[in-house]
């Protein structure tokens, strides 16, 4: 603007689609979006006498501060060293650059093998406020393969006096227009990922963390659209931060109609100290836009984070199957338990065996030894290395848990350095799980977990590493910090660690990496850029993981989300769901098990190899193929499609039978119109005891129900189940979907009935009818 502002004019679905635009037309088409103003409104603030007209509160605007006229949520704040908190940035030069500049001090999206050269990839605008001799760098970067926007913001004080940031926003987004929901994804411990839509019509919602992580009670990632938008139809923002600490984003509307949106770090009880000279960076924020509905909008992010988030051979490999000791056996592990679950796992097709907690110092339960890395040698006589080697002669890959910012008061590690953690001093401090965060703003601190980190992942030759994190933050206070900078505990907590994770992930490029903080307490785009997948929550009762996993697909793809198969009743509900249902779960995720392999019987091991079976044959489209959500009242269907689409999977998963509802309408989303799909399913049998003493409708003896001869015939005889098997072109498919057999209605059942009680699902796979069949890549199991 001629005063220096950048008035914010679009930013949408593309507006060059069908005409080629010559840049005086762009230029042109430009001053058309430009807001005009004649007069001021009553009760406001002209930005100065020359400009009468310019009212700031009115207006759509890249970048805001607060102190002219501007009364909404401000993308910065910053105290000046007279005590004034009112800032002006205006423009003073912009460029485009053709590579993108590497955040510093925190992860950020990258690009590879830029093919932008010529057009540019970066462009940074750079603003001044002249009283006070401030520069800001808005950073925007373009990732055309996905349609996605990254912001970042850079102070810098140039000025001879230090200022006290007190926000600075990652990015800002002003809309003309109101009308807009915001879909956050709030929960808590083992509820992650609960999607509530929220009209803002006035005033201001916020979906922020203040826990000192990402949080699994308002994660990052937020959406914003018409109510009316749909998982096919209608326009859909999509935003995330490439953060992994207190983050904060609001949506607010004005007195005029006018919608902001604000994401970057949390400004409550946050500050930081700027000397002259030196730069503050924020995270990088990634934003997104479709009118084609949400589904198109969760592509374009999954594309965004698989290509420009996620990185190291890692990336691009198939995740492998992997067995998990904690729910078969909590903290009572040794080596001999071990080796018998580790030789059950083989013997089922699993690839990679994990021991979790309670391997080290003197931990039975989680009250001590957090920071005493070394292995317990009650539990293993022959420390990491000789369980690692016996495991590793199995012919199973070999990962552990660590949990490396954390320290029990009951620890060597704390006794000698007690100063080391977070915690006000001679205060009282807050507990959580009996243990303390390690002051990661102190680079001693750094030096000596990262040290301690390698010497683990050296001795037990790991191929994979599960990094918890298991209490939030309280009496925020890092001993290390001079009490002027106490506000900066928070992030600079963050930066240490991450600077801990890139030295140890880059040092260890081989080894496989899976987030976890209680599940998924730390899901976010700063993790992913070190760790490719996270274990997505403590809870694996298969109903709840349903809505976690569905709520996460929003904006995270299936190949970032750890699910495990466990044991029923489940662990965390004493829900009771069948292993065929806890697998196909599991499956539209990184596949693992989690439950007591070696207690088997010989019929449940048996499914659970064939269940590995089929998942590795289908794993590459379930990692890598494109994810189709999709819903019939209390009916899930999702299809996951290869990127060739020559084959995909779906699932059909009931949350609660009703009787006599017979009729099931399947849409496998996503397949090539032009394509003629073979569909089928997995036929398998049914238990008599499924239907309790409905059995004595056919048997030809009375058969008292639970009794012994229920349980014997049960093993003989078997019920067969339904087998779907046609073929069918894509467009149908998609477009209006099949008929599946009838549901068992409370009355009606034979061979072509689909038994579906509570809780029950279905897979469907769908391969392209090829003209040569030796083509084919995969038969069926
Ligand atoms: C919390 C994690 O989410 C669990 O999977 C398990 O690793 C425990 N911590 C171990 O203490």
């Amino acid at each position: 603007m001629e005063t220096g502002h950048l008035e914010h004019l679009y930013y949408g679905p593309s507006l060059g689609d069908s005409i080629q635009l010559s840049e005086e037309a762009l230029l042109h088409s430009t001053e058309v979006l430009e807001e005009r103003r004649e007069f001021p409104g009553g009760n406001m603030i002209s930005y100065d006498e020359e400009h009468p007209a310019l009212t700031l509160e009115d207006l759509c605007l890249e970048m805001s501060s607060y102190g002219k006229g501007d009364i909404r949520e401000p993308f910065v704040e910053v105290i000046h060293a007279d005590g004034s908190f009112t800032s002006d940035f205006l423009f003073e030069r912009a460029e485009v650059r053709s590579e993108k500049e590497v955040l510093q001090t925190l992860p950020s999206a990258y690009i590879e093998n830029s093919t932008e050269e010529e057009t540019g990839v970066e462009l940074v605008v750079t603003l001044r406020d002249v009283q006070y001799n401030l520069c800001l760098k808005l950073h925007y970067c373009i990732f055309e393969d996905c349609n996605c926007i990254t912001r970042s913001a850079k102070l810098i004080n140039d000025s001879s006096e230090p200022v006290r940031i007190r926000r600075l926003m990652s990015t800002m987004l002003d809309f003309p227009d109101k009308g807009y929901c915001m879909s956050v994804f709030h929960g808590a411990w083992a509820r992650e990922m609960d999607r509530t839509v929220i009209p803002v019509q006035a005033g201001k919602i916020i979906n922020a963390s203040y826990t000192g992580t990402s949080s699994s009670r308002a994660n990052p990632f937020v959406m914003l659209h018409p109510e009316s938008t749909s998982e096919r139809t209608g326009l859909c923002y999509g935003f995330n931060l490439i953060y992994s600490g207190n983050h904060y984003e609001a949506c607010e509307v004005n007195a005029f109609g006018k919608t902001r949106f604000v994401s970057g770090i949390n400004p409550a009880s946050f500050s930081w100290l700027l000397e002259p000279g030196e730069a503050f960076e924020t995270p990088e924020a990634v934003m997104t836009v479709t009118g084609r509905g949400f589904s198109r909008m969760s592509h374009q992010m999954h594309r965004f984070i698989q290509n420009h988030i996620v990185r190291g051979p890692w990336r691009d490999r198939i995740r492998p199957v992997l067995l998990n000791s904690w729910e078969a056996a909590y903290f009572k592990i040794d080596e001999n338990k071990l080796l018998k679950l580790a030789k059950a796992a083989k013997n089922a097709g699993i690839e990679l065996f994990v021991m979790d907690d309670g391997w080290f110092g003197e931990r039975s339960s989680d009250s001590c030894s957090l920071g005493d890395w070394q292995p317990n040698r009650k539990k293993l006589p022959g420390g990491l290395e000789q369980l690692s080697e016996k495991i590793t002669a199995l012919g199973l890959d070999f990962g552990l848990w660590v949990e490396p910012e954390m320290v029990n008061v009951d620890s060597c590690l704390y006794r000698e350095h007690p100063e080391w953690t977070f915690a006000i001093p001679g205060k009282p401090h807050a507990e959580g799980r009996h243990q303390r965060l390690l002051d990661f703003a102190n680079p001693a601190v750094v030096e000596y977990m990262t040290e301690q980190m390698r010497q683990v992942f050296r001795a037990g030759k790991l191929s994979y590493v599960k990094w918890d994190m298991n209490r939030i933050m309280s009496d925020v206070f890092s001993p290390y910090l001079p009490a002027e900078r106490k506000e900066e505990s928070a992030h600079r907590y963050m930066l240490g660690v991450y600077q801990m994770m890139k030295a140890l992930t880059e040092e260890f490029p081989e080894i496989l990496f899976e987030g976890c903080a209680s599940g998924g307490n730390r899901f976010d785009l700063g993790m992913l850029c070190y760790f490719p997948q996270i274990w997505a929550s403590d809870n694996t009762d298969a109903l709840q993981r349903v809505h976690i996993q569905e709520g996460y697909s929003f904006g995270y793809p299936l190949s970032t989300i750890g699910a495990h198969v466990s044991s029923s009743p489940n662990h965390q509900t004493l829900r009771q769901t069948s292993l065929e249902t806890r697998f196909h779960v599991a499956s539209f995720g990184v596949l693992g098990y989690e439950l007591n392999m070696a207690d088997l019987g010989r019929a449940e091991t048996e499914k659970i190899r064939k269940q590995i079976e089929l998942y590795k044959a289908w794993r590459d489209v379930f990692q890598r193929g494109d994810f189709f959500r999709g819903r019939n009242g209390n009916i899930h269907q999702w299809t996951c499609v290869s990127p060739d689409k020559k084959r995909a999977v779906s699932l059909v998963f009931q949350e609660q039978a009703e009787a006599n509802r017979t009729y099931e309408r399947f849409i496998p989303r996503g397949l090539d119109n032009t394509k003629i799909y073979s569909v089928y399913n997995i036929k398998t049998d049914l238990d008599i005891r499924q239907f309790g003493d409905l059995v004595n409708t056919v048997a030809p003896v009375h058969i008292k129900q639970g009794s012994q001869l229920h349980h014997m015939l049960s093993k003989f005889v078997r019920l067969p189940g339904e087998q779907e098997s046609f073929q069918a072109p894509g467009s149908v498919l998609t477009r209006v979907g099949i008929t599946l057999a009838p549901a068992y209605a409370g009355t009606g059942l034979n061979e072509n009935t689909r038994c579906f009680p509570d809780f029950s699902s279905r897979m469907y796979f769908m391969e392209e009818v090829s003209e040569e069949p030796e083509n084919k890549e995969v038969t069926k199991t």
